[in-house]
Formats: C-alpha cells, sequence, structure tokens
C-alpha cells in the first residue's frame, strides 16, 4: 500500500480516514489556523468568497489563493458534518491542457479592484508548475478560455463521508464543488499549509 506522501508524490492527492488535518498539515508545512466551510446563499456569503458569487449551485474549478502572492501549496479539507451524500472533485490537467494553459494570461482584479496580469501557470524553477486559476476573480485574455477548463471531466470525484479527509496539492490540481441543496448540511473544515 501506498503511503499518503507517495500518493500525494504520484497523483497530486490522497484520501485519509480518521486522522486529524492538523497533524497531517503539520508535516507538510507550516499551517494556517482551519476554517469551516458551508454552504451559504449568494445573500448570507462574504461578497468576496466563491458562494457570495455562485451561492448553493456548483462553484467552477479553481485553485485557492489563485491570485494570492503567497498561496498556499497543500489544502486539505476534513468532514465535520453531513446529512446527504456530497463529494468534491479534482481536475490534474492532461498535458495538452497545461501547454494551454501555459499560453494562458489571466486579468486579475484584487479586493481593492486593483488589476493586474497575470500567467496562469508559474514556473517554479525546479521543474515544478505552479497553476492559478479562478474565474471568480481572474479570467483568460489569451489560451484557453473559462468554458474550456469548465468542460474538463473530474479526474476524481472524492465522495465525503465521516473523519474523512482530503490532502490536495493546491499547485498541482483544481477543485470544484457540486450545487447542493438548501437544506444539505455540508460542513467541512479547511486547512492550508505552506511548503517550508
Ligand atoms: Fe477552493
Amino acid at each position: 500500500m501506498m503511503s499518503w506522501r507517495d500518493e500525494l508524490e504520484a497523483h497530486g492527492w490522497a484520501v485519509l480516514d480518521h486522522i486529524a488535518a492538523h497533524d497531517v498539515a503539520s508535516k507538510l508545512g507550516q499551517v494556517s489556523p482551519p476554517m469551516r466551510l458551508e454552504p451559504k446563499d449568494t445573500d448570507d456569503a462574504r461578497p468576496w468568497s466563491l458562494s457570495g458569487v455562485y451561492g448553493l449551485g456548483a462553484f467552477p474549478w479553481h485553485t485557492d489563493g489563485a491570485i494570492s502572492s503567497n498561496p498556499p501549496r497543500w489544502m486539505l479539507l476534513q468532514t465535520i458534518e453531513l446529512s446527504d451524500p456530497t463529494w468534491t472533485e479534482l481536475l490534474a490537467p492532461v498535458p495538452d491542457t497545461l501547454a494551454g494553459l501555459r499560453r494562458t494570461t489571466l486579468r486579475a482584479v484584487d479586493r481593492a479592484g486593483r488589476v493586474s496580469y497575470l500567467p496562469a501557470v508559474v514556473p517554479l524553477g525546479d521543474g515544478r508548475l505552479r497553476l492559478r486559476w479562478d474565474p471568480r476573480i481572474c479570467t483568460p485574455r489569451t489560451g484557453l478560455t473559462v468554458d474550456e477548463v469548465e468542460g474538463h471531466v473530474p479526474t476524481a470525484r472524492v465522495e465525503w463521508q465521516p473523519g474523512r479527509l482530503l490532502v490536495v496539492d493546491n499547485f498541482r490540481i483544481m477543485h470544484r464543488r457540486p450545487a447542493v441543496h438548501g437544506q444539505t448540511k455540508r460542513l467541512l473544515e479547511r486547512t492550508y499549509a505552506w511548503d517550508r
């Protein structure tokens, strides 16, 4: 059986059951305080959040901290409370898509309304790449369109179960949430970790 570290290396994501997110995050790097995520109507959500834009509808493929100057390498999600079956979808872009993303420049608008132009793929120098994608705050001006990326079927679908922990390499893998019904309890806790 592969260790979770090997799985992260091989696939860019791993599922662990009944282990505290903080224990895993602290092995990966510098850890953020956890944040609880719950589906919200656009009216109840912070305007800047995904819920503020998409409400209970499906979220688009994205990376977290897409226009941040220091986005987290690792995103950990763990189930806190669930009422109905629900899941998170993951997308590992195939080489063709990556090539398209390398040609893609995004027009980003930050919270203060400042506009900048940023590449959708940032080379990290050691052969690794960092993806940047979030149609809510940065939209393509060259290369791939939002619809082209949105049309990709998930590489994986992680079904939420009590105690389940999902670890995602936020530099390699995009993620999204399906639409949820108003009554569905879907309380997850998110923790970030930055490489040391
Ligand atoms: Fe996200």
